[in-house]
Parts: C-alpha cells; structure tokens; sequence
C-alpha cells in the first residue's frame, strides 16, 4: 500500500509521469481544446481568443470541452503559449497565430518589454485560481489537470519575428549572432515572465505542466545548447521545489533529446519522427517518454489508425509512457478519429512489467 486514499486519489497521469508501474498507458491530446471541435467553433464566433484565453468561466468551458466527448486521462489549461506577454502588456493579436505590431529586436525594447515583479503581483491569487477552480469542478474523476507555458525561446521566435513567418524565425536567429546580449535579455525576461506564471498554476492546482518547445529544432547543436536549453533548465529548478512534474515538448529535438533530458525534466515528449523505443536506448531509463502518434494517422480509416497506435504502444514499452501525438492536433481532424485513438490506447490491455 502506498499511503491508502491519498495514494489512491493521485492521478494516473502523474503517477505515470512519476515513474510508477500504472494499470495502463495514460493518454491526453496535445491542442485537445480547438478548432477541430464545433462547440469550440461556436464559442469561438461570439469571444475573442484572448479574451477565451483569460477569462475564468470561457477558459475553463474551452478546457473541459474535450473533456466531455472523449476518455482523456488529462485536462489543458486554455491559454496559448504567448498569454503570459498579453498579461504582462505587450500588444499581441491572433491571426490565427501571433503576430506583434512591435517586434523585439534590440536590448532596450527586450528590457521595455513588461516587469516581471508586476506581472507576478498581478496574477497572485488572480484569475488563474478561479480558472483552475472552475475546471477541477468539471473534471471527470481520476483526469489529471495539466498547466503550460512556452519555452522562452520558442516565445522568442515570436517575438523576435514578429509573427510565425515561415517556421524558420530569420530575425531571431539573426539576432543571436549580431546581439547575442540582446537575445539574453529578452530571453531572462520571457523567462521570468514563464516562471511567474507557471508558479500561479501550480498554486492554482496544476498536478503538471507541460513546457512546449516547438521551434528549438530550427537550431543548429551549438545554438539549442547556447539559446535553448539554459532557459528550459531555469524554468525546471524554478518549479523543483513544488515537485509538480514537468514535461518539455521537445520538437524537432531529434539527436538532442539526451541533452534536453538532461534539464531535469520529468518527462519528454517527443515528435513523431522516431520510434520511441530507439529515442529510449538515446535517453535511457530516467525519464518518462509521451507521444508520439502522427496528427496525420488520425485521418486513416480506423483498422489503420488502431494499427498505429498498437504500435505507438509497443514503441513506448509500457511503463513509463504516456501516450500523445507528436504535434498538436489538425483543426480538420474528424472526431472519430480521436474517438478511435483514445478506445485503441485504452484496449492497448494491462502493461505487464
Ligand atoms: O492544448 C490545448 O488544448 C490548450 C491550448 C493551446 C493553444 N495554443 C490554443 C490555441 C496550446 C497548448 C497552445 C500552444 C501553442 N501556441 C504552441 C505550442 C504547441 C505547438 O502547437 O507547437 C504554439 C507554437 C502556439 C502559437 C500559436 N497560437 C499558433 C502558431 C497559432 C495559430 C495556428 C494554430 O496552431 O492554431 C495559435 C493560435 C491558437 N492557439 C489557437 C488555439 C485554439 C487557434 C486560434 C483561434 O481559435 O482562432
């Protein structure tokens, strides 16, 4: 017995990502909550997505909406990765994705760009709390409740360029190698932004946060140990002492996940590009492996899909796995396809150890 109820209470999620020998393969989609879902479609026509983003009872309704069709071990904050910069006051809009009428490219408006201190008073005990409380009041029994944020240079990219651009983010990259003191600023700042609201989700009853890492790929080795990763490991010793669990969305990593790993993360979730079983023998045993299923498989007729995910499953080895794609979600996605995913994760049988 491992403490009796209280044990007992302790999500699968977090016991997975804990380590621990769990029934079964947890499993929860990353951009769960969005576009591919009508009712998110029709909120969406009458709300703003910032005002979605920040606004107790719309977040919380967009988060527990996928909740309410399918079997997910876990719930996701609605936010987007750059709310943490809308709260701090930078002007930022969707089109769909973010675009700032202002990028950053100099040390001064790096150093202009918000106060952290500020930031953190503003969210203390703030609407983040009744956002959570609104969620866990809705959650199914034994669903996890997931925090997020952006990794400073992933924030960065956005930033810097303005806007997603190509997916190459030229302006940041140039930067690194015309004003490296710049870029530091700007990083330590969306950094200390990060942690603030991070803290404010874990107060708020988070039982894990995921850090979503989607550009670090674009780097060259040399540049995702300089610019990538000191962040990453800053936010991770920041949130240690709450030992609430943290994920890094590592995408695009590739032959850098050992070094990713090597921030303390509990867990790496990882893209679809390669089997998990050969990202194990990279990583080794220590840290809990999520993915990695194709956003694409969700479109194959279902045998196919169940076939993939069968093979996800054996991929991840059973124990220390949480099952995910490899990306967020399509917004075309068919319903039924996560329909099948899900029920084929949960038919995927005990985990044998
Ligand atoms: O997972 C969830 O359900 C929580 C919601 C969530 C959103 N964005 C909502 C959103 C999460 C976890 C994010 C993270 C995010 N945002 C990332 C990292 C993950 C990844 O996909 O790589 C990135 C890079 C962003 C930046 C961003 N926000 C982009 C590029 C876009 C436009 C394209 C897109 O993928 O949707 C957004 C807008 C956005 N964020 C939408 C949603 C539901 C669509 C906005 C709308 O409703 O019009």
């Amino acid at each position: 017995m491992r403490g009796g109820g209280a044990a007992a209470a302790t999500p699968l999620l977090v016991r997975a990502l804990r380590g621990e020998e769990v029934e079964r393969v947890p499993a929860w989609i990353m951009r769960q909550a969005g576009r591919y879902l009508p009712e998110y479609r029709e909120l969406r026509a009458r709300h703003g997505f910032l005002e979605c983003c920040t606004t107790p009872a719309l977040a919380a309704e967009i988060t527990l909406q996928p909740m309410r069709r399918f079997p997910l071990d876990a719930a996701i904050l609605f936010a987007d990765i750059m709310t943490p910069l809308d709260l701090a006051g930078v002007p930022i809009e969707f089109a769909p994705g973010p675009r700032l009428a202002a990028p950053v490219r100099d040390g001064v408006s790096a150093a202009a760009l918000g106060d952290p201190a500020a930031l953190a008073r503003r969210l203390e005990g703030g609407y983040l709390r009744e956002t959570f409380a609104l969620i866990r009041a809705g959650l199914p029994a034994g669903a996890a409740l997931l925090g997020f944020a952006g990794s400073p240079f992933t924030v960065a990219c956005y930033v810097v360029e303005g806007g997603g651009g190509k997916g190459e983010f030229p302006a940041l990259r140039r930067l690194a190698r015309t004003d490296a003191a710049a870029l530091r600023v700007l990083l330590d700042r969306i950094a200390e932004f990060t942690i603030a609201y991070l803290r404010e989700q874990v107060a708020a009853g988070a039982d894990a946060v995921q850090v979503f890492d989607s550009w670090g790929g674009i780097l060259d080795g040399d540049g995702y140990a300089a610019w990538d990763l000191p962040w990453i490991a800053r936010i991770v010793d920041a949130l240690r002492p709450s030992g609430v669990p943290v994920i890094l969305y590592a995408g695009g990593a590739g032959g850098r996940l050992p070094a990713a790993a090597a921030t303390g993360v509990h867990a790496l979730s990882v893209d679809h590009r390669e089997p998990l079983d050969s990202v194990r023998a990279r990583v080794g045993g220590g840290v809990v492996l999520q993915g990695n299923l194709d956003p694409a498989a969700l479109f194959a007729p279902a045998d196919a899909l169940r076939a993939e995910v069968a093979r996800v499953l054996r991929a991840g080895g059973g124990r220390r796995h949480v099952f995910n794609l490899g990306h967020g979600i399509w917004p075309e996605t068919p319903m039924e396809g996560v329909s099948t995913l899900l029920d084929a994760v949960r038919a995927g049988g005990p985990v044998s150890p």
